[in-house]
């Protein structure tokens, strides 16, 4: 196990009725907010109403960025940073998923950086402080509302570049499992895929003494796997959206690594397919995970058997190592499948004719991933194991 030292700032208000700390938590940080919210979702579902009373009543002066697209993008972030200059913004709410998450970081650390926000997204500046930035989540899967992640797409370069600040950090995030039952099936799906793959992301290391790392990783996986079809045969159920709700924040909120070192190549593999097709992250996943996973197999078999054996249960007896490490890589496929997650890259309609282009985005720092290192050729094969 690594050294490490462990530090996350976010204050968490989780459960049915949350909503109404907003009433203590802004104050904190001023009159002057910046609502960030998406498509309409939250008007539909009577969240924004909520949260207007709610600001209205600290008299609250609420400027509002509306639109922010999924898989968000640079030209929002600019306007929000324009915003925020304009009206002396003193806190910015974000009101929906990771990409309204997301869009409203590149905006509390855009604002108070004197250059183009892409300088920090694509790490030739850091960031030098933040608008104070929080959240009201209302879909279980990044783990944005309580890390120091986001992930930004210039559309105009179709690159789509994860980035990172301890200043990106929410002061404090709102997580209702009320909040998440208007969600359709489908972006729940995505949703527990991406859960899914930032445990496995963090699964795969080498170091031989993580007992307790390894543990925390199974339960969630095993939870979600568990919870998964329950919950799509009953979306409105509030318990499993709230056992759901809880593994996407601990999933990625920094308790899994720490003190191992996880891969992260098949989110930088998915986020080029994104940068280039605009689909689904969760979609993404599903499809390449599985296909990473039988790429990279012989780095380390026998953390394959772990996870066939300790999450899907596959019987080893009589079987090689290899054997039963397949067999969970597969009854991982099967997984997502059963519960309608994509497989192939063509169920987008993506065929062999971008995978170069794919393999340049997905390079642009060169070689990646830690478990195994991926070249280029790696790139492009995984991606055509995909199609
Ligand atoms: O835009 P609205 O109208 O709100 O609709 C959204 C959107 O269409 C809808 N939705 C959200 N909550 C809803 C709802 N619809 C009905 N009822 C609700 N309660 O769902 C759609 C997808 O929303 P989005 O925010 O895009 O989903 P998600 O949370 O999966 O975020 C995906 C983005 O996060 C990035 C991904 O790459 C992608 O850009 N990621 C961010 C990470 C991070 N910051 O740590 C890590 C992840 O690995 C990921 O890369
Ligand atoms: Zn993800």
């Amino acid at each position: 196990m690594n050294s490490f030292t462990f530090h996350n700032p976010t204050t968490l208000h989780f459960g049915q009725g949350q909503l109404a700390k907003l009433s203590t938590e802004v104050p904190k940080y001023g009159k002057h907010i910046l609502l960030v919210y998406g498509g309409g979702s939250i008007k539909s579902n009577g969240i924004y109403d909520n949260v207007m009373q709610l600001l209205q009543g600290l008299d609250a002066t609420v400027i509002e960025l509306s639109g922010v697209e999924p898989n968000p993008r640079l030209t929002t972030v600019h306007r929000g940073v324009a915003l925020c200059r304009q009206h002396s913004i003193d806190l910015i709410l974000a009101v929906g998923g990771g990409s309204v998450i997301d869009c409203a970081k590149a905006i509390a650390v855009g604002a108070k950086y004197e250059g183009d926000f892409w300088d920090i997204a694509t790490r030739k500046a850091a960031a030098t402080g933040a608008i104070p930035l929080a959240t009201v989540l209302t879909i279980a899967a990044t783990g944005s509302e309580m890390n120091s992640g986001s992930v930004i797409t210039n559309w105009e370069t179709q690159d789509k570049l994860g980035w990172g600040s301890p200043h990106a950090f929410p002061k404090f995030s709102i997580l209702d499992p009320a909040h998440t039952t208007s969600l359709p099936e489908n972006q729940t799906v995505y949703g527990m895929v991406d859960i899914i793959s930032h445990v496995i992301e963090q699964y795969f290391h080498h170091d031989a003494n993580s007992p307790v790392q390894d543990r925390f990783c199974e339960s969630l996986l095993r939870t979600v796997i568990e919870t998964a079809p329950l919950l799509l045969a009953d979306l409105n159920n509030l318990e499993h959206r709230a056992t759901i709700l809880y593994s996407g924040t601990m999933a990625l909120n920094g308790i899994l690594s720490m003190g191992v070192r996880g891969d992260w190549a098949t989110h930088n593999l998915e986020h080029a397919v994104s940068a280039v097709h605009d689909i689904p992250h969760g979609g993404g996943l599903a499809i390449l995970f599985p296909n990473w996973m039988l790429h990279t197999l012989d780095a380390n078999v026998g953390r394959f058997k772990q996870m066939a054996e300790r999450v899907f249960h596959i019987d080893s007896a009589g079987k090689t190592d290899r054997q039963v490490a397949e067999e969970g890589i597969a009854a991982l496929r099967a997984f997502f499948t059963s519960i309608g997650a994509p497989s192939r890259l063509a169920d987008y309609n993506i065929d062999d004719t971008t995978i170069e282009l794919m393999a340049d985005k997905a390079m642009i720092y060169g070689d990646f991933g830690n478990f195994r290192k991926l070249t280029r050729a790696d790139v492009v094969e995984i991606y055509r194991m995909s199609l």
